[in-house]
């Protein structure tokens, strides 16, 4: 439904990376600022032109969906897609007021990024991270500006899932927090607050849950359909748990674990399984590369 609330929080938002979660994000974000005026615009941007243009491609698709399924109209996803501002120039974020990283997930990269953008941007701007797994508190000290650093951690497919984990670090402003919160709620989402600890909530219940079912599948104990129809028919799952490691991203999955059975050696429920491994030296990363658990078109 179609409301209009007026902007309270962030006037200019900006997105950096518009691979899957990126893009989802941007359009979130560009609903709210076309339907309840909360942004005057959305500033989307990719380093490379190629990556921006497949992320427009990425939001107009998903667009025509929502079109088709009559949950938009045609001037809508016009106003939508009018609101946002692609660009591969980072000048073009350096006044917004709170910026969304969604870049792949590696902490040196993350890193690098923050400590430039610390430099380049406003002093007011607040930096949210969309990290699954890294330590917020180590890409809040590289930005420079520890108090206006949080984590917003959407879900995947961010159009549909309505939840957002929103993280506090030690530093995080309680104004900053407060904000951040109830800017997720006016884009739609529910928030839930989490302190920077690995996974957030849902992660650190899920992830280790999908290595206990590539561990069932590689000790054969049961065979891929088999355990993914047991966790939808027997525990009400919307998708079984080696659909959802290949819809995730096996190499996703794969880094998440590895790190956390680096720096955690001490939590048992960490542990990555040999076939996830191989699959992924192999380039068999799940949905997006064709093959995974599963033979994607
Ligand atoms: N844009 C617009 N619409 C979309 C869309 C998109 N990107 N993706 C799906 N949809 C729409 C579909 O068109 C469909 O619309 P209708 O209901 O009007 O038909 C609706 O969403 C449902 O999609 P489908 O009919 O294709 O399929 P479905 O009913 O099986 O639902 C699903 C798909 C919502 C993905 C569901 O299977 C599901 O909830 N799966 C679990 C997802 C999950 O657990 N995500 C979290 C992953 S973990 C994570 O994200 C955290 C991390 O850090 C790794
Ligand atoms: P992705 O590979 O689909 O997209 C990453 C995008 O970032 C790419 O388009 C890439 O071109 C771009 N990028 C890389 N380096 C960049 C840079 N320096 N500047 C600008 N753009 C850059 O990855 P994704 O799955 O969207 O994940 C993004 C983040 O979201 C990660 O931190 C991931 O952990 C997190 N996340 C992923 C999921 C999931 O289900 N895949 C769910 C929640 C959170």
């Amino acid at each position: 439904a179609f409301s209009s609330t007026p902007s309270l929080n962030f006037d200019k938002v900006g997105i950096i990376g518009l691979g899957l979660m990126g893009h989802g994000i941007a359009q979130t974000a560009a609903t709210a600022a076309a339907t309840k005026n909360l942004h005057s615009s959305v500033v989307a941007y990719e380093s490379d032109k190629i990556f921006l243009d497949k992320g427009r491609d990425r939001i107009q698709s998903s667009i025509d969906k929502l079109v088709k399924k009559d949950k938009m109209t045609w001037s809508q996803a016009d106003d939508v897609l009018n609101k946002i501002v692609f660009t591969t120039d980072r000048s073009a974020l350096s006044d917004a007021d709170f910026i969304v990283e969604a870049i792949i997930e590696n902490m040196d990269l993350k890193k690098n990024l923050y400590s430039s953008l610390g430099k380049e941007c406003k002093a007011g701007t607040i930096f949210a991270s969309n990290t699954s797994s890294l330590s917020i508190t180590e890409m809040a000290l590289a930005s420079g500006r520890p108090e206006k650093f949080v984590g917003v951690h959407f879900f995947n497919p961010v159009q549909i899932m309505k939840l957002v984990e929103v993280i506090r670090t030690e530093y995080t402003s309680m104004e900053v927090f407060d904000k951040t919160v109830a800017w997720v709620g006016d884009v739609g989402k529910v928030p839930v607050k989490c302190r920077d600890t690995p996974g957030f909530i849902v992660n650190r219940l899920l992830v280790p849950n999908l290595m206990q079912a590539i561990l069932l599948l590689e000790r054969g104990d049961a065979t891929t359909h088999d355990i993914d129809i047991s966790m939808q028919l027997g525990a009400g799952h919307p998708m079984g748990p080696l659909h959802l490691a290949d819809y995730v991203g096996l190499d996703t999955c794969l880094y998440i674990m590895e790190g956390w059975v680096k720096d955690f050696p001490g939590e048992g429920a960490f542990v990555v399984p040999e076939i996830l491994k191989q699959k992924v030296a192999r380039g068999e990363l799940g949905r997006k590369s064709g093959k995974g658990f599963y033979y994607w078109d």
